[in-house]
């Protein structure tokens, strides 16, 4: 488990005082993922692009660090707008530091190749959940004509002789990351490529939206399959205004914070779609959740019921991030529970945290069985990730007493203002360094 330590390099705390029901409204921030991907894919253009409902996490702050690093110029002109000039992008190396403290810097080796004919960056970081291979990105690069090495802790992207070329590509699994490296990679290839087993998710959806308001030709995002007609290495993309959608993992999250504390809570600013997975355990355990509009009302009452089976897997079907939050939830809810981690494999390493706090789990592989127990008691615990910063969050909410959270400084990879909304809801807690 890596050492908790904020962008500053100190370790943070999160203190809370059990048994406060959430009640009130919250505002989701913009996606994550989209975010990530989006802040790289601008470079792809010849001119300037803004992009809104940009979410003020740490990770995006690192992106924008990293664009500026390689001779782009990011600014954020406003709560939520980045605009990114890309005009003096002059390196095709990836500060190693910036581009190791996360998962999606791998975004910039299409990019670069396409636009300067190569790229370095190092092996991507990010969140310590279980193996992270990137076989299938370096596999469909190589379909499309460019040259991949991976050498001393980097990987090495070179331009094949005349750019790069349409293909056909598999993926063996389906992969947010390499869905969208491969139409980063294929907007100005020369002919047509087809992406075969495609993450379905509204972020591939964003993204493709973007690509194509800047001039490429996606078709099929939000299905298994995805055709892009490459522009050629002559086609030019130009800088465009895009708005990014909201962050489901965000929003489920703090849907099952409010069940989770009996409470009351109007999340707002939501596809309810997008969370549908999310709202359907939580009706089944018992909770109302409504649906109105961009918004989803959410409220527990009594004790929870427990869930037979909740068996994650990409999107549509019950997405992994979402899982620590529901488990957490989980662990006080009447009678026994199944929780499956398909997705990453290090994904319930949490739950030894979890059981500090009082909860009955047992895991076996990549299954969780939960024997709710009718309350935890506060602790000190520590969260080895984004994911479980939320969990333990959760978990110390519903608490009798005091709990702290080191590490809490991974939440704010994926959580705007984490702490700030949960007081804004009337949530007990406190940070320290
Ligand atoms: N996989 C491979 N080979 C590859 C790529 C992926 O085997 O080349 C496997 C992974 O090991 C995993 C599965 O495919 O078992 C799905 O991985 P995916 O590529 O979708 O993950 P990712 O793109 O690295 C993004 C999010 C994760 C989120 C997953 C959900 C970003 C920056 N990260 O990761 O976010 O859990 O999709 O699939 O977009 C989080 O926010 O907490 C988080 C970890």
């Amino acid at each position: 488990m890596p050492t908790p330590i904020d962008e500053g390099g100190t370790m943070q705390s999160l203190f809370i005082q059990g048994g406060n029901p959430l009640r009130g409204r919250i505002r989701v921030s913009g996606s994550k993922y989209s975010a990530l991907a989006a802040l790289p894919a601008t470079l792809l253009a010849d001119s300037p692009t803004v992009l809104e409902n940009v979410p003020d996490i740490a990770d995006v702050r690192i992106y924008i660090d990293i664009l500026n690093g390689i001779g782009a110029k990011a600014e954020r002109l406003g709560p939520g707008v980045v605009r990114v000039d890309p005009r003096g992008v002059n390196r095709h190396e990836v500060p190693y530091e910036l581009a190791r403290s996360m998962r999606a810097s791998y975004y910039l080796l299409p990019v670069l190749t396409v636009r300067a004919g190569e790229a370095e960056v190092s092996f991507p970081g990010g969140d310590d959940i279980g193996p992270r291979p990137i076989d299938l990105h370096l596999m469909g690069f190589r379909r499309l004509g460019m040259e991949v090495r991976v050498e001393h802790g980097a990987i090495l992207t070179r331009s094949g002789p005349g750019g790069p070329r349409g293909a056909s590509i598999y993926l063996d699994m389906i992969s947010v990351g390499a869905t969208i490296n491969m139409m980063l990679a294929a907007v100005l290839a020369t002919g047509v490529t087809t992406i075969i087993g495609c993450d379905r998710g509204p972020h591939i959806v964003n993204v493709a939206d973007l690509l194509n308001s800047m001039g490429a030709q996606v078709q099929g995002a939000g299905t298994d399959t995805i055709r892009v007609f490459g522009l050629g290495p002559r086609g030019r993309l130009s800088g465009c205004h895009h708005s990014l959608i909201p962050d489901l993992s965000e929003a489920a999250t703090f849907m099952a914070a409010a069940v989770a504390t009996c409470g009351e809570v109007v999340v707002e600013g939501v596809v309810p779609r997008h969370v549908e997975a999310m709202t359907l355990k939580l009706r089944e355990a018992g909770a109302t959740v409504l649906e109105n509009g961009d918004s989803v009302a959410v409220r527990g009452t009594g004790r929870l019921r427990a869930i037979s089976k909740v068996k994650t897997g990409p999107y549509p079907t019950f997405f992994t991030d979402f899982q620590p939050p529901l488990t957490a939830l989980l662990t006080t809810a009447d009678g026994t529970s199944m929780v499956v981690e398909t997705v990453w494999m290090g994904r319930l390493r949490y739950i030894a945290e979890l059981q500090a706090l009082g909860a009955n789990v047992q895991v076996t592989n990549n299954t969780a069985v939960i024997q709710g127990v009718p309350a935890l008691s506060g602790a000190r615990v520590t969260a080895g990730d984004l994911r479980a910063g939320a969990a333990l969050t959760i978990a110390g909410l519903m608490a009798e007493g005091r709990t702290e959270v080191r590490g809490i400084e991974h939440a704010d990879r994926g959580y705007e203002r984490f702490d700030e909304k949960l007081r804004g809801l009337g949530a007990l807690v406190s940070r320290e360094a």
